[in-house]
């Protein structure tokens, strides 16, 4: 199918990767999948269930018995863990934490990577993550890779948590993203890297409206 095409946008946390991908995806008219959600899935799976997330053979027990499905309603991600919609407790800090300690675990990624695959395959998507340009969708027919300094990113989410009811200092925000990027970066399996093909876009001094546009100049659809 030649109308089918997948947008690629990799970046660390708070770059602004889901509100731009979910931007793009609803003025080019078509799904987002934020691949964040699955791993940070996996995350409340392992709380859930007492399991330490570092923990190989534990964690491989419980993929093997996790039952773990993404429900898309008008455009919306869902994310289904054992049949209950976990979608409103996936964003805490300590499910970020978890989720970023299991998607260091090359099975883990293994399993995500192959739903990612199979859900954009037959229509457009803008998939959001870490790895998509690189190992998700090596062919995506266009890659974004987003920056913007820690601090910038801290501030974001400090602003984001604060809205949604559940603040936290913005030096611990901080503190938390800086442990991410290194742990995101510095893992053996699939680490954060800007691929040579991909656009990249520093988001540090612009806001949404502005990155939205400079990423839909470069789309021919
Ligand atoms: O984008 P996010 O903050 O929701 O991602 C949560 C964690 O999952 C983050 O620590 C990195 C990891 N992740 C990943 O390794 N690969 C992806 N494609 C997406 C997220």
């Amino acid at each position: 199918m030649s109308n089918v095409y997948q947008i690629a946008i990799d970046g660390p946390s708070g770059s602004g990767k889901s509100t731009l991908a979910k931007g793009a995806a609803a003025k080019l008219g078509i799904m987002y999948l934020d691949t964040g959600a699955m791993y940070r899935t996996c995350g409340v799976c392992a709380l859930k269930t007492g399991i330490e997330p570092k923990d190989e053979d534990a964690v491989k027990k419980m993929l093997e018995t996790m039952d773990l499905k993404i429900k898309f309603e008008d455009g919306i991600q869902h994310m289904i863990l054992n049949g209950e919609d976990v979608t409103g407790q996936i964003r805490t800090p300590e499910v970020s934490r978890a989720a970023s300690d299991i998607s260091s675990l090359p099975f883990v990624r293994t399993a995500m990577v192959d739903m990612q695959r199979k859900i954009a395959a037959d229509q457009s998507f803008v998939v959001d993550g870490r790895d998509i340009g690189s190992v998700v969708l090596p062919n995506a027919k266009y890659k974004f890779f987003l920056t913007a300094s820690p601090e910038a990113r801290a501030k974001r989410r400090f602003l984001e948590l604060e809205q949604k009811g559940t603040p936290q200092p913005l030096d611990e925000v901080l503190k938390d993203i800086i442990w991410r990027d290194k742990q995101d970066s510095e893992r053996a399996a699939s680490p954060l890297i800007k691929v040579d093909d991909a656009v990249e876009i520093d988001t540090s001094d612009i806001g949404i409206e502005e990155t939205l546009e400079v990423l839909l100049s470069y789309i021919k659809e």
